[in-house]
């Protein structure tokens, strides 16, 4: 009898720090939706991740809540993927504890995402941003995850979940799929609007730096109209043109247009005239999103049901790959 190939894995997460932003949309959630068709995905909220920095915690447990509601206002389809969040699958920190035990100090010191964070927050340079990589490897390893669906920001945290994955198997014997990144080209990395040199960030304490997906019309327009860009007026793609480059990129994410056509519709008009049409086509994109988000993000229960289900669906497979780990690396037999 013939049976059917097994679907590939894809699993990503984001953390509820903050309102999701653009940059967020179009580096990962988009690509979520458009592989929940074709796959087995599961995606959650990374909550154990958001606490590496200060939160206030009735504020971290709402966003947690709302962070859930954009997904499904994005488009993520809790009937078609395991929807869930990562404090009520423990299974996440237990298998981050025998994976640190996995990974090396030099490893975790060599992460820009360490330097940068650690550089900012000096007054809490806590032990969890410092082993924050080896929670989102035990995030992905314990699906037996092919494909994460992130930014470029997160390849370097993708490449050490590789590394320990590799150390784990030929330590023991072969027990985690090898996963692997999935970048799209345009949506990559979207940069800051006030500093473009710097990619956006919902974090950002100044708000004109990013459009969040809950803005309102008004509020983006005008963002993109501050947008820091340069004298030249001149819209053309240009690497060392950073400010116009970037929008560029988030007009032709929001329209489909292709760099060239964008070039030539706005050739010899003004960076006034650009920058008001990419604030239309963004508000214009993010309609459906705000419309379906207020529909959803007051129904409690609604969302509560998911997270439900999704954390019983989660913890089937996660349980089954922490037994096999905890077996092979010695641990006494649970007490039946
Ligand atoms: P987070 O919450 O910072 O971001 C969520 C996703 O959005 C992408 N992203 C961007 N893409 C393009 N341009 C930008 N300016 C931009 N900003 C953010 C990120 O690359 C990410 O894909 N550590 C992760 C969350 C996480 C995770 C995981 C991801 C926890 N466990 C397991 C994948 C697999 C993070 O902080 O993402």
């Amino acid at each position: 009898m013939e049976t059917e190939a097994k679907k590939q894995t894809i699993f990503s997460a984001a953390q509820p720090s903050g309102n999701l932003t653009i940059g967020n949309y179009l580096g990962a959630i988009k690509n979520w939706v458009d592989l929940q068709d074709k796959f087995d995905c599961i995606y959650c909220v990374a909550d154990m991740h958001a606490i590496t920095v200060k939160q206030e915690p009735a504020l971290l447990r709402r966003r947690t809540l709302e962070t859930m509601a954009i997904y499904i206002a994005c488009g993520v389809d809790p009937e078609k993927v395991v929807l869930f969040v990562q404090s009520q699958v423990p299974a996440h920190a237990e298998l981050s504890w025998v994976l640190s035990c996995n990974t090396m100090f030099g490893e975790l010191s060599r992460m820009t995402q360490f330097k940068d964070k650690s550089a900012k927050n000096t007054g809490n340079v806590n032990a969890g941003l410092f082993t924050y990589p080896v929670l989102m490897a035990a995030d992905i390893l314990l699906y037996n995850t092919d494909l994460v669906p992130v930014g470029a920001d997160q390849k370097q945290h993708i490449e050490i979940a590789r590394t320990i994955a590799q150390r784990f198997n030929s330590a023991y014997s072969p027990t985690f799929t090898m996963p692997r990144e999935y970048v799209t080209k345009e949506g990559t990395k979207i940069m800051s609007l006030q500093e473009p040199e710097k990619k956006m960030s919902k974090s950002d304490p100044n708000p004109l730096a990013y459009i969040s997906l809950l803005d309102s019309r008004d509020d983006i327009i005008k963002k993109f109209k501050k947008a820091v860009t340069d004298c030249e007026a001149l819209v053309k793609y240009d690497e060392a043109r950073p400010g116009i480059t970037n929008l560029i990129n988030l007009y032709s994410c929001f329209t489909g247009k292709t760099v060239a056509e964008i070039e030539r519709e706005f050739d010899g008009r003004g960076y006034g005239d650009f920058k008001l049409a990419v604030g239309e086509a963004c508000a214009d994109m993010l309609d459906g999103v705000q419309n379906r988000y207020k529909e959803i993000v007051d129904d409690k229960a609604y969302l509560e049901d998911i997270m439900k289900k999704g954390s019983e669906a989660a913890s089937r497979i996660a349980y089954k790959t922490l037994a096999k780990v905890y077996r092979k690396v010695g641990f006494y037999p649970q007490p039946r």
